[in-house]
């Protein structure tokens, strides 16, 4: 069985995008930046963008991060978002979901400038990568693909399902994998909470893309012998023998399915790395496209 390490693989991706910061970033050149809003205090949320101001500071981003109450209005998130859009020293710039209830997510979205949308949820470019043109990708989705291709996982003629059909994660992935490119040209069945017969299903897949959100939903007698499964999955479940109180686990059952697979990406350091790892090639794709 195939680990797909995504904290091996990011690290090298990172190393990568390092060197070039290292070597177009010379002299009065300034390093890409990114911006992050976080608003409210959701502790899963204040841990993502925690890792994602870290990565940009390790690859030698400068990074600047916004912090806002829940109590925020969406009128004040809008005014963030045009001052992000007209400061010409941040190329990309992310607003962390969830968002609290009283905002507009798809207003939000649609204030984005989409040069600078590094997590690629603007109409505009959702529109681009669906249509199969060169677009900023959402960044799990591009993470997932970028696993696919360093790993030489074959997506070609494969039937591919996709657990879960949420607009950041399920719905795009399948795009891309139906997509004609390479890592793409696959079958692919999107599977959600109203789908019959979601075993049977699942057991003629070749590939499986588990992102539904449900802790170790999908068991061994679910997946075909061989079969490639990547767990989006990161949900939090209690564990009173940890320090933090919890511990993270996948849409995977991982020690039952990891026993009959070709390939499985592992919770926590899977996916998780991978996608935040796309985040950091889409800010240095928005800051050299500038260049
Ligand atoms: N919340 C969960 N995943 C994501 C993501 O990829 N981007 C943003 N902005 N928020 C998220």
């Amino acid at each position: 069985m195939l680990l797909l390490d995504g904290n091996k693989l990011s690290a090298l991706i990172r190393k990568e995008i390092q060197d070039k910061v290292r070597l177009f970033c010379q002299n009065d050149v300034r390093p890409p930046h990114l911006a992050a809003v976080l608003i409210g205090d959701n502790p899963a949320s204040q841990t993502y963008v925690r890792n994602k101001i870290r990565a940009c500071d390790e690859v030698g981003f400068a990074s600047t991060l916004i912090k806002k109450p829940a109590s925020t209005t969406q009128e004040e998130l809008l005014h963030v978002i045009d001052n992000l859009n007209r400061n010409p020293e941040i190329d990309g710039y992310i607003v962390q979901l969830p968002l609290p209830r009283h905002i507009d997510e798809h207003a939000v979205n649609l204030a984005i400038d989409p040069a600078k949308d590094v997590d690629g949820f603007h109409p505009f470019n959702f529109g681009k990568m669906a249509l199969g043109l060169p677009s900023l990708l959402p960044a799990t989705p591009m993470g997932i693909m970028m696993m696919l291709e360093r790993y030489h996982i074959e997506t070609e003629g494969k039937h591919c399902v996709v657990l879960g059909r949420s607009n950041i994660v399920g719905t795009p992935v399948a795009l891309l994998l139906s997509k004609k490119a390479k890592p793409g040209n696959a079958t692919v069945t999107i599977a959600h909470s109203k789908t019959c017969n979601l075993a049977g299903l699942c057991r003629q897949a070749d590939i499986i893309v588990a992102a539904l959100g449900i802790p170790r939903f999908l068991k061994a007698d679910m997946v075909r012998e061989g079969a490639v499964v990547i767990d989006v999955g990161i949900n939090r479940i209690d564990d009173p023998t940890t320090n933090r109180g919890f511990r993270l686990v996948g849409d995977v059952d991982f020690e039952e399915v990891s026993q009959k697979v070709s390939a499985i990406s592992p919770v926590p350091g899977g996916v998780g790395p991978m996608t935040i790892t796309a985040l950091v090639e889409n800010t240095w794709r928005a800051f050299s496209k500038k260049s």
